[in-house]
């Protein structure tokens, strides 16, 4: 009895992947991605060796995934959306806070120089041995050093600032590091990638793995890279966060999820990060 229910929600799950030809289904080969006729982005990377083949031999940008017009609001950054949230989050970097009155610009001086690069090497382990992710770090200066409150993981204070934050790393690669102390929590977070969720008992790689290429609905599944985010979502007309995502899809599944800025969702995190090492930080890209 219990066998032939799983059996049957298997079968469920599997017609909701519709499976096209391969021409159709793969990620777009005759667009480019050049913001503002001038930064080029590669789209497609050389899969890192951990992958160990998962990925095939590209590991592509969720960008290579989406129509064409979404794709163009990408090229211009009076086009994309996020650069109102961008513009924010530049505005509160330079904004007084808390008991100490500090601003973040008072300790860390020009965003474009102090965070420089740091999008692409998170999340992190820090001295105490803990994995952070960068709304870990931008809470930490607001409640430890400037005696002010800290901003919800999904906050939109929270996304203005990890946008810009993000912006300051667009075409450095991603490389996170995932041996030494943040060994374990890679191992972690692989294998939560690889774990079945949901009354639908599919995993991350399911999807993002054996299926990217082929519709799900109407949606033309990615490799479920996080490169570009915080990013613009046109459905929710909004930025959506990392965890956002991973929320969204845990619950796609029909399972139980973790808490945005949970210790599992970091290390989710960190492994996802990891399977895009060398596409280039796209931060703030815009999806559907
Ligand atoms: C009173 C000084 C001070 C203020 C104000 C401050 N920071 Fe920091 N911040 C630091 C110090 C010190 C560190 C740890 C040393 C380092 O890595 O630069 C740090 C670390 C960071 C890091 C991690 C950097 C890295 O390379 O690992 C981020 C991100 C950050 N701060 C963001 C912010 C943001 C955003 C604000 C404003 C909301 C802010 N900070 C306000 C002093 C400050
Ligand atoms: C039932 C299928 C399914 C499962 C399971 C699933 N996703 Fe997704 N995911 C989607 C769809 C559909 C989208 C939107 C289209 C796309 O980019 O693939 C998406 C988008 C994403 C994106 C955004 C990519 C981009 O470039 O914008 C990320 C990141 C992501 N998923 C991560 C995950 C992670 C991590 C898991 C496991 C916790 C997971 N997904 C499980 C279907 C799924």
């Amino acid at each position: 009895m219990h066998r032939s229910l799983k059996t049957t929600t298997a079968a469920a799950a599997a017609a909701l992947i519709l499976a096209t030809g391969t021409v159709l289904a793969d990620p777009v080969t005759d667009d480019e991605l050049v913001v503002n006729g001038e930064l080029e982005l590669a789209t497609e990377a050389e899969p890192a060796a951990h992958l160990d083949g998962a990925l095939g031999d590209r590991i592509y940008s969720g960008w290579r995934f989406r129509d064409t017009e979404t794709r163009a609001m990408q090229k211009d950054d009076f086009d994309n959306p996020m650069f109102l949230f961008v513009d924010a989050g530049l505005e509160a970097w330079d904004t007084a806070e808390g008991t100490e009155g500090k601003s973040c610009a008072d300790c860390h001086g020009a965003i474009e120089d102090s965070m420089k690069g740091l999008r692409a090497s998170l999340p992190k382990v820090t001295d105490k041995g803990e994995l952070w992710s960068l709304e870990n770090f931008v809470n930490d200066c607001r409640e430890t050093r400037m005696g002010a409150e800290a901003w919800g993981w999904n906050s939109q204070q929270m996304k203005n600032m990890t946008a810009a934050i993000g912006l300051q790393s667009r075409g450095m690669p991603v490389d996170v590091a995932v041996d030494g102390p943040a060994a374990p929590f890679w191992e972690k977070g692989k294998e939560m990638y690889y774990t079945r969720f949901g009354q639908l008992e599919m995993s991350c790689a399911n999807c993002h793995e054996d299926n990217y290429g082929n519709y799900i609905r109407s949606d033309h599944l990615s490799q479920g890279q996080i490169n570009g985010f915080p990013l613009y979502r046109l459905k929710d007309q909004g930025p959506v966060s990392i965890h956002q995502r991973f929320v969204g899809c845990v619950r796609d599944t029909r399972g139980e999820t973790f808490q945005a800025g949970s210790q599992e969702f970091r290390e989710l995190e960190l492994y996802v990060a990891s399977r895009g090492a060398g596409l280039p930080v796209e931060t703030p890209a815009v999806r559907h």
